[in-house]
């Protein structure tokens, strides 16, 4: 006879660590969830365009890593990644302009795994961690698990202030610097060639790890490519990347490109962690790339997402009122908007939702605070009708505010 004893259990006593219960969940993920309800055009998201997805081929793919690697796609696997994957990742790093090695690459589940395992990697509770301000909130949230505090240093249009850089490494002797060097999640922001090398020098001047995270750098629709951190540093750069943003974010596949003897650190943490990366996925990219359908894919997300940009930036002109500014990103997904003093795009979220739109509201990005009248508009994942009639309902909204 079966005795039911649940009545006796009350998991919310359990002890929980602290730093656990203190986290905060996701505002992204929270304000995604109110935005999809039906009739709100979400401009929350960095989500790329479903449409943009590569279902045929990735059908057929599928089918044939079955019938090549049999049982080896869904047996466990090496905790650095698939070997030949490893491979042709180091190769074509290598073509790209940042010469690496197939003991450089240790493949991830996306990018925020990445930044989780450097983050699990290299942080103590209070050390410090220099950051932009604004930053890309899933980084925080990773680094706040392991009670980093944060440098911020502030963004212009070049990216990074680097000058602010030094004078903070000498007081605040931190452990990381974290950039987000192309198409800045949240202001699409790129960082200028002068501030990419003088980011570098003060790195290697003062040994402090560089992180590059750096999942839009393939998604340039305008402007002239800049030189990758990686490229100018080498070993004092630890790349992040992701096929999330060209291929499919539910296949779950990034990558980090580092230091070989740091590699082996972070293959420990992995190892911690998951064991390895899903092998499937990683035997559907390769067959992905070496089938030569990155390219076209990569170019056909540039001309979508152009379009869709340049809509946004018109619609913007059209129906925004005076006041309020954007950036005009290259590439990527975000634009950034800065709302006059005084207006809080929290404050106004639930109106807009009524409305019929949604965005994500600026201060969370800000590891040192404010930003209270700023916005990211993702352009990638709503159609092209529906970016013009998002913006002209909030830019109607904001006009009863200025
Ligand atoms: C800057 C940045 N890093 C990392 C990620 C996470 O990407 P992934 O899907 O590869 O985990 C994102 C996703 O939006 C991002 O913008």
């Amino acid at each position: 006879m079966a005795i039911s004893v649940n009545h006796q259990v009350q998991p919310e006593k359990w002890l929980i660590a602290p730093h656990v219960i203190r986290l905060e969940t996701s505002i992204i993920r929270e304000i995604l969830k109110i935005s999809s309800q039906p009739g709100v055009i979400s401009f929350a998201g960095g989500l790329p365009a479903p449409e943009l997805f590569p279902l045929e081929d990735l059908k057929r793919i599928c089918g044939e890593v079955i019938e090549k690697y049999g049982p080896a796609g869904f047996q466990y696997a090496l905790s650095r990644g698939v070997p030949v994957f490893v491979k042709l990742l180091a190769e074509r790093a290598t073509v790209s302009g940042c010469p690496t090695e197939p003991e450089n690459v240790l493949v991830t589940a996306g990018a925020q795994q990445a930044i989780e395992l450097v983050a699990r990697a290299f942080i103590d509770p209070g050390d410090y961690v220099i950051v932009e301000n604004p930053t890309y909130v899933g980084a925080l949230q990773a680094f706040n698990y392991y009670q980093a505090r944060y440098v911020p240093i502030e963004m212009d249009k070049e990216g990074m202030r680097v000058e602010q850089v030094e004078t903070s490494i000498r007081k605040y002797n931190p452990k990381l610097i974290y950039t987000v060097s192309n198409f800045q999640n949240p202001t699409g922001i790129t960082m200028s060639e002068e501030r990419r090398q003088a980011l570098v020098d003060v790195a290697v001047k003062y040994n402090i790890p560089l992180v590059d995270d750096n999942p839009y750098r393939e998604i340039r629709f305008a402007g002239t490519p800049a030189t990758q951190l990686k490229a100018i540093g080498g070993d004092a750069v630890i790349e992040l990347h992701t096929f999330s943003k060209t291929v499919a974010p539910g296949l779950r596949i990034g990558w980090i490109n580092g230091p070989k003897p740091i590699l082996s650190q972070f293959e420990k943490v992995k190892q911690c962690t998951d064991l390895h990366t899903n092998s499937f996925s990683q035997y559907v990219i390769y067959e992905f790339v070496k089938q030569g359908l990155m390219d076209p894919q990569i170019e056909k997300i540039k001309a979508n997402y152009l379009e869709k940009r340049n809509t946004m930036l018109h619609s913007l002109e059209k129906y925004f009122p005076a006041g309020v500014t954007w950036t005009n990103p290259e590439g990527g997904l975000f634009l950034w908007l800065e709302l006059p003093k005084g207006i809080s795009a929290k404050e106004m979220l639930p109106r807009a939702i009524e409305r019929g739109v949604a965005y994500v509201y600026g201060s969370p990005f800000f590891a040192g605070g404010g930003g209270e009248n700023t916005m990211r508009l993702g352009f990638s994942n709503p159609s092209v009708s529906d970016i013009v009639e998002g913006v002209k309902r909030l830019g109607t909204l904001l006009k009863e505010k200025v």
